[in-house]
């Protein structure tokens, strides 16, 4: 599932996070990869050790506690400290599939990629190419979305930015361990959730139909979810 969350940074945040990468020192995005990665990936990136990096992704990281939407479509249970990356002057990065497991370098982290997410920090209209094309079972998904917005997709997915051609563009990026697991386990608590929420709204919460309905949402998270 493909799902775009909107303002994850309002213009404030968003403000925060700009004055502290953009003076931080990006570096050759290889720095992390691996080998196959490597051969695909042309990228600027700022280290993970980085102060200013890491002050950022801890903005992030509280903007993505307070969305709703976020918590409902990925059930977090471990989400990787956001990274950052930037690409200009034709840089792109091929068709790749993110590492199963993550680890964070000289710590006990780790984390199973189930979900990539890439939050967009440069306005669209201010560069050229730079799309996020993702193979889903429905074809290729291309995806550039307005500074601040997010999309989260599965990290089994291949996939790919196209060469910046103009301008840049700036991005976070990084991985979620779900508490569910399986991909389309994780769907159906999604919609059941949304569909929940719409009931109690045109119903009110303590509509007999919308207990109910709520109580199957937790008995299926209680079955699938591993806290
Ligand atoms: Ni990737």
């Amino acid at each position: 599932m493909l799902i775009a969350i909107a303002e994850v940074l309002d213009a404030a945040a968003l403000a925060r996070v700009r004055g502290l990468i953009d003076a931080a020192d990006w570096v050759d995005g290889n720095a992390t990869s691996g080998p196959q990665a490597a051969l695909a990936k042309r990228n600027r990136q700022l280290s993970e050790d980085d102060a200013a990096a890491r002050q950022a992704g801890g903005l992030v990281l509280d903007a993505l506690g307070r969305s709703p939407l976020f918590v409902a479509a990925a059930l977090p249970r471990k989400v990787f400290p956001p990274l950052f990356n930037r690409y200009a002057g034709g840089e792109d990065f091929g068709l790749h599939v993110d590492n199963a497991i993550r680890m964070r370098r000289g710590t006990d982290f780790r984390l199973r990629a189930d979900l990539s997410a890439t939050l967009f920090l440069d306005d669209p209209a201010t560069y050229d190419g730079g799309e996020l094309v993702i193979e889903d079972q429905f074809g290729p998904q291309t995806v550039k979305l307005p500074a601040g917005h997010m999309v989260l997709y599965p990290a089994s997915s291949l996939h790919r930015v196209t060469p910046v051609t103009r301008g840049v563009r700036t991005a976070s990026f990084f991985w979620i361990e779900s508490m569910v697991r399986d991909d389309g386990a994780r769907r159906l608590l999604f919609e059941l959730d949304q569909g929940v929420q719409a009931t109690a709204a045109a119903l009110g919460q303590g509509d007999a139909a919308v207990v109910r309905l709520t109580g199957v949402y937790h008995n299926l998270l209680r079955r699938w979810a591993d806290s």
